[in-house]
């Protein structure tokens, strides 16, 4: 394996610039349930059922039912290893942006400033009648609950069968489409339009090394069968190394 990471910091430090691509996977070690890995949310429930805008117009208390718990305690969660050592990427010119599909908020915890959360970000829940919004923690009481006029509140994040904030979207693919190395961290790459994103890379001449304990992207160049939280610190270590 220190063949490995000798050679992908190697790659790291010529094709720049980086781009990351992450999912569920890097915030596991943070204590936060992936959603189709072992024990993910999704073996428990249904996600058109839990997760979907049509079954949310009609009846929010589903929704609430698997993430207010979560939303209630988001400020207890905090980054771990894998989240801080890609803010010492972007702290040392190797990574130029890091696309998130995860709504937990901890790559900004973590110090990553240039960061696009493309699915939201539960940080903020909006009233979808005044328009209020609220910050996580500081959500009224009650399953689900309600804005103080009485309005159903959701959070800033993309449910199924919505489209994905088109600005958020958009600076995705041109990052993609232009970075000459891409990260690919702890996602199935099963959900549109995210999981297309590592392929519009490669397609433009980026080399791809993906890190995830169960290789899921079979056109990496690379794949370090690590969890992030081992895996990411060791890349960060042997780009020092050798500088
Ligand atoms: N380090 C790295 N990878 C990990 C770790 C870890 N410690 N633990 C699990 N993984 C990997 C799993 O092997 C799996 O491939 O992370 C991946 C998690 O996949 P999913 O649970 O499907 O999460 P993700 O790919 O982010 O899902 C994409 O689906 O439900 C929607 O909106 C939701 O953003 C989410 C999207």
């Amino acid at each position: 394996m220190e063949a490995l990471y000798k050679e992908i910091a190697a790659v790291l430090k010529e094709a720049k610039p980086c781009v990351a691509l992450t999912g569920a996977g890097i915030s596991a070690e943070s204590g936060i349930p992936t959603f189709r890995s072992k024990g993910g949310l999704w073996e428990k429930y249904d996600p058109m059922v839990y997760a979907s805008i049509e079954v949310f117009r009609q009846d929010p208390s589903k929704y609430w039912l698997i993430r207010g718990e979560f939303i209630r305690d988001y400020d207890r969660y905090q980054p771990n290893a894998g989240h801080y050592a890609l803010a010492a990427l972007e702290e040392m010119g190797v990574l130029r942006h890091l696309i998130t599909q995860n709504i937990d908020g901890l790559h900004k915890k973590a110090g990553s400033r240039q960061v696009t959360e493309i699915h939201g970000s539960l940080r903020e829940i909006n009233c979808l009648s005044c328009g209020r919004q609220y910050l996580a923690p500081d959500i009224p009481a009650g399953d689900p609950p309600c804005c103080e006029c009485g309005g159903v509140l959701k959070p800033n994040t993309v449910l199924f069968g919505e489209q994905l904030p088109p600005e958020a979207l958009e600076t995705a693919c041109r990052e993609a489409s232009t970075c000459k190395s891409m990260l690919v961290i702890g996602t199935a790459a099963v959900v549109q339009p995210a999981a297309s994103l590592p392929s519009l890379a490669k397609q433009n001449g980026a080399v791809i090394i993906e890190v995830n304990p169960e290789k899921a992207f079979p056109d990496a160049d690379y794949c370090i069968t690590e969890k992030a939280g081992t895996a990411l610190p060791l890349i960060v270590d042997h780009i020092m190394m050798n500088t």
